[in-house]
């Protein structure tokens, strides 16, 4: 089966640490807007120079600056034998511009994993990180803008059945397993 999987969960939630692993399982890209963007930033390309305040606040980057970059990126030679999301689609809007892109192509996402951990781990996980947006004020916004922006998003897959929950409060290694079971 190819794998086209959408990772979704709190800042936190293990999305990164578990795309990295299951890209190398999967041979598959791991596609990070995170990464993408940090990465812009630090080479102060004009992307890069646009998203730091957003990023610095906890705020989501608008969607015009996110949307062309996910579809360059989906359409890369690479791409075309699957790919994990990590952190897209952060809104409703970006869920379906993906639906379209998607279907334009003629694809579909194969599984949506939705990462569940409580808000006190999430936060004492990103407090023991060092990240630049890894502060008391920002994590406090991005879970805000967690909660109103994106856990919306966690519906709009459930209506269309493809959205998976794993429990992601664990071992890394155990939430790794479901994920496999949960994928296979
Ligand atoms: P992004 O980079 O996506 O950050 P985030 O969603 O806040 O999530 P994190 O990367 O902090 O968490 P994660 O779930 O990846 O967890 P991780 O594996 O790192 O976005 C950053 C910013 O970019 C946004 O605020 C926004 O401004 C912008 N942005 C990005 N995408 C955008 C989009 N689509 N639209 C608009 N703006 C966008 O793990 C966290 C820590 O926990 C690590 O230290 C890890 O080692 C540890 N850990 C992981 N799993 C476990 C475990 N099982 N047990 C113990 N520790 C664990
Ligand atoms: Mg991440």
């Amino acid at each position: 089966m190819t794998k086209r999987l959408i990772f979704l969960g709190p800042p936190g939630a293990g999305k990164g640490t578990q795309a990295q692993i299951l890209s190398e399982t999967y041979k598959i890209p791991h596609i990070s807007t995170g990464d993408i963007l940090r990465t812009a930033v630090t080479y102060k390309t004009p992307l890069g120079d646009k998203a730091k305040g957003y990023m610095d606040r906890g705020e989501l980057v608008p969607d015009d600056l996110i949307l062309d970059l996910i579809k360059d990126r989906l359409l890369q030679s690479d791409a075309a034998k699957g790919w994990i999301l990590d952190g897209f689609p952060r809104n409703v809007a970006q869920a379906k511009f993906l639906n379209s892109l998607l279907a334009e192509l003629d694809l579909a996402a194969d599984r949506v994993l939705y990462l569940a951990v409580p808000d006190e781990v999430l936060i004492s996980r990103l407090l023991s990180r060092q990240r630049r947006d890894d502060n008391e004020a920002t994590i406090r916004r991005r879970l805000e803008v967690y909660r109103r922006d994106t856990m919306p998003v966690i519906d709009f897959y459930q209506e269309q059945s493809t959205l998976k929950t794993i429990d992601g409060d664990g071992a890394m290694e155990n939430v790794t397993s479901a994920l496999k079971e949960a994928i296979a």
